[in-house]
Formats: C-alpha cells, sequence, structure tokens
C-alpha cells in the first residue's frame, strides 16, 4: 500500500505509520511576473481532506512548537515564510526535515511524534489538518507513544 493510499484509508492501524510514510510533497507553482501563486486542494495534491487550518507565528527565539503526536489525525507543514525544523519520530528511529519554501511542504501521517524548532525570525508556519481540534486525539507523553507505536 501507497502512503496516499493508507491516509486515504478511513480505519488506518494506529501503528501502521513509519517514518516511510512521511513525505516532501511538491506543490503546483503558477510562475507569473505578477507574482508567483501556489494551490492546496485537499485529497488532490496532499493524500486527505483538511478540516481545519491553522498557522503558527512570532515563535521567540529558541522557541520549540509541537512535541506531540496524533492518534489520528494527519497534517501537511508548509513553511510560508522563513524556515523551520520539523523533528519526527515513529518510536524507532528520529528523522529531521528542514522546511524552506512555501511551494512544498510535509506531509506527518498520525503515529508520527513531531517537534518543530530552529524557528527564522518572522518565519511562518501553515498547518493543514484532517481533522477538527480534539484533544483527546493527541498523545503527549513520549514514552506513551513508544508504547503504543510498538
Ligand atoms: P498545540 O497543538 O499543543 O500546539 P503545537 O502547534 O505547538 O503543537 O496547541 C496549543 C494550544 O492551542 C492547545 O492548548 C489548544 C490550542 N489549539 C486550539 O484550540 N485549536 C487548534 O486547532 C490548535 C492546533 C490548538
Amino acid at each position: 500500500m501507497t502512503y496516499f493510499e493508507k491516509a486515504l484509508n478511513n480505519n488506518p492501524k494506529l501503528t501502521d505509520m513509519t517514518l516511510d510514510d512521511v513525505k516532501i510533497i511538491n506543490l503546483p507553482k503558477i510562475e507569473d511576473p505578477r507574482g508567483n501563486l501556489t494551490v492546496i486542494e485537499g485529497a488532490v495534491h496532499i493524500p486527505f481532506q483538511f478540516q481545519r487550518v491553522y498557522w503558527i507565528y512570532d515563535v521567540p527565539g529558541g522557541g520549540i512548537r509541537g512535541g506531540h503526536a496524533y492518534k489520528k489525525l494527519h497534517e501537511f507543514i508548509v513553511a510560508l515564510s522563513g524556515s523551520f525544523d520539523v523533528v519526527l519520530h515513529d518510536g524507532r528511529s528520529e528523522k529531521v526535515y528542514s522546511l524552506n519554501r512555501s511551494y512544498f511542504g510535509l506531509y506527518v501521517p498520525n503515529m508520527i511524534w513531531r517537534s518543530l524548532k530552529n524557528f527564522s525570525t518572522n518565519s511562518l508556519c501553515l498547518v493543514l489538518a484532517s481533522e477538527l481540534y480534539d484533544e483527546n486525539d493527541y498523545i503527549r507523553d513520549f514514552e506513551l507513544f513508544k508504547t503504543m507505536a510498538e
């Protein structure tokens, strides 16, 4: 099964996802002398329909966001402006992605622990989420996460 098929499956097993399912996805870039344009359509350019959009900004120097995993939620993360690192862990190993352009982003499925750090000054992090906000979907204890991801 490809990561796209897994993500579109309504009932993925919680333990299905690994760092192999994380993907950098290039977005359409419509170049124009008047200014460039990039677009994201749910379930077209990214492997889920998004129900929620949020953004992280004004991060103070040295600030770290995230520090959790989701049981069900899938996300797509874009550096709309500036740059930052996304540190991922699937319970076995860690991988770091640097995001620094607005025409690609990082698909992070459920059951992947993430932290965002090294935000540049005035960076803007856009996140598209597959579900509405639900605190019960969060796993905020890394040791518990590792047990659940086994
Ligand atoms: P959290 O998801 O922990 O932030 P981070 O992006 O660093 O992982 O959310 C921080 C707080 O913001 C949390 O206590 C609840 C609130 N929040 C909402 O109310 N709605 C949302 O969609 C999000 C993402 C957070």
